[in-house]
């Protein structure tokens, strides 16, 4: 048997409160997220506005708190306009993000339908690409502003009689990327950015802004981009965007599964610039981070290269998810848990079809991706307050990484409903890795249950004819002595959550 792990939590020594919307997803109008995804006229399941009810369903097992729209890449070739007021005299564009046909027959107004069903709120981009101030405002007017003026008034006309008030907007998307549309120096960047939040917020001082930061840690720009554009727009905004992608391209899962590694320091760089930004500006403003991109992303790539462009929704990012995807997913939602007290939002990326939890085939059956779990679990039982994990356990070299532990892990005490619940990953993907924690402070306690998901083969997935090969199973063995110390068994490459009664 391994050597041992373990964890120990203090109800008083606490890194930060949860914000519910770290659990944040992301709709994107690229391949079949809207069109096929959320949305299908002519399913056999689709309710009085065409939305899927069966897609809606899954959305709400996950607890989705926000999703952004309409971008991601997209959004910096989009006239917003376009999906507004009546669907027959909606233009069909030329996406050239993507290199689709974008018909536009779900837009603004039918998205924030969408998100009533699905009980979630928008997190809503401007385009900051081919557009700027001017759109900004008017969008900005279009959306919240009550009545008695040109933009509220058409949005009223439209059928939306109130405002949508949509709180959390983000300035753009990944403008430090050569891949978009009107991409920026941080220079550039930094001064539109934040004469677009100045305008925004005088239109509705009720608002919060993200800025763009870097579009993954291996940028060039990385991290003086964050310091320029902080610098030039600290007083302007709330949070500084982070987006991060991992993929298994060698083939090698222990350097895959270590990869949360690098997400740990991208966030701590992040943290670390934005308050020397905050020293600087002699400011009394943390910027928070708003993780809005994060996912596994390569399966679908050598794919993609090969659609034909010029289609209406075809089947760009659809990743297949497998086992060991879902660890990393695990590993990626613990590593923004660590860093509660800064990541205040972060979006999965996507929700349906494109690099996403949920698939759909067109007109026929929606299921999970093994990617699901993780992010269902964290999101139901990952509320509350995030204690200081003080963890001890081996440790491997992989081909980028030193000293990566066996065991990823956090919890969560949610005071309200009397519970911590334990998040772990056991890394080792050929043995069991016994784990011990340590509740010292918080007295007599019951295990709930331990969930567990494993699976023999790393490279298992769910399909549309094999829908249930990786779910989760509640028979871990998490046992409980009376001084309050947990023992557990973690299964080799599995994702565990240990549910504690108070
Ligand atoms: O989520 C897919 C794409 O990844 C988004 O459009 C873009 O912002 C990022 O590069």
């Amino acid at each position: 048997m391994a050597d041992k792990a373990s964890m120990i939590v203090d109800k008083d020594f606490q890194i930060g409160e949860v914000d519910k919307r770290i659990y944040g997803s992301f709709i994107e109008h690229l391949g079949r997220a809207v069109y096929g995804g959320i949305y299908e006229a002519d399913h056999p399941q689709a309710d009085e506005q065409g939305f899927r009810s069966d897609v809606l369903e899954l959305v709400k097992g996950l607890d989705v708190p926000i999703v952004r729209y309409p971008g991601g890449n997209f959004v910096s070739g989009y006239n917003w306009e376009d999906g507004v007021g009546p669907v027959d005299k909606r233009p069909r564009r030329l996406e050239l993000a993507w290199r689709t046909i974008e018909p536009n027959w779900i837009g603004l107004n039918e998205f924030v339908d969408w998100c009533k069903k699905a009980n979630t709120e928008a997190m809503m981009a401007v385009n900051l690409g081919t557009r700027g101030i001017d759109e900004a405002r008017n969008l900005i007017e279009y959306s919240n502003h009550p009545s008695g003026s040109y933009w509220s008034d058409l949005r009223i006309q439209h059928g939306y009689k109130n405002p949508h008030n949509i709180k959390t907007w983000c300035l753009g998307n990944e403008m430090d990327g050569p891949w978009q549309i009107g991409h920026k120096t941080a220079v550039e960047y930094g001064r539109l950015a934040s004469e677009t939040a100045k305008v925004m917020r005088w239109t509705d001082p009720a608002i919060e802004l993200v800025a763009c930061g870097s579009s993954a840690i291996g940028m060039q720009t990385f991290p003086e981009w964050e310091s320029t554009v902080l610098d030039l727009t600290y007083n302007e905004v709330d949070y500084i965007s982070i987006h991060q992608y991992y993929g298994n391209r060698s083939n090698d899962p222990a350097n895959f599964l270590a990869q949360s590694m690098s997400m740990d320091s991208f966030i701590n760089t992040v943290i670390s610039t934005a308050d020397y930004v905050q020293a600087k500006k002699r400011g009394k403003k943390k910027i928070n981070l708003s993780f809005d991109e994060w996912n596994v992303w390569y399966h679908s790539n050598e794919s993609d290269r090969k659609l034909d462009p010029w289609q209406i929704a075809p089947p760009q990012l659809e990743d297949v998810y497998n086992h060991e995807d879902a660890l990393v997913v695990g590993c990626m939602l613990i590593s923004m848990l660590k860093r509660a007290d800064r990541v205040k939002m972060a979006c999965i990326a996507q929700l349906v079809n494109v690099i996403a939890p949920i698939m759909t085939e067109n007109g026929g059956a929606a299921w999970k991706q093994t990617i699901y779990y993780p992010y269902m679990h964290t999101s139901l039982f990952g509320r509350g307050t995030v204690l200081v994990p003080l963890v001890k356990s081996p440790k491997y070299d992989s081909k980028d990484f030193t000293d990566v532990p066996y065991l990823e892990a956090v919890a969560v005490h949610n005071e309200e409903k009397e519970e911590v619940t334990v998040f772990a990953v056991n890394r080792k993907l050929d043995e069991a890795l016994p784990f011990e924690i340590d509740l010292r402070s918080f007295g007599s306690c019951r295990i709930i249950e331990h969930i567990v998901l494993e699976n023999d083969d790393l490279r298992a997935t769910n399909t549309v004819d094999a829908q249930d090969r990786v779910k989760p199973h509640s028979g871990g063995n998490a046992a409980i002595d009376g001084n309050g110390k947990i023992e557990a068994t973690l299964g080799k490459a599995s994702w565990n959550v240990i549910r504690i009664k108070l």
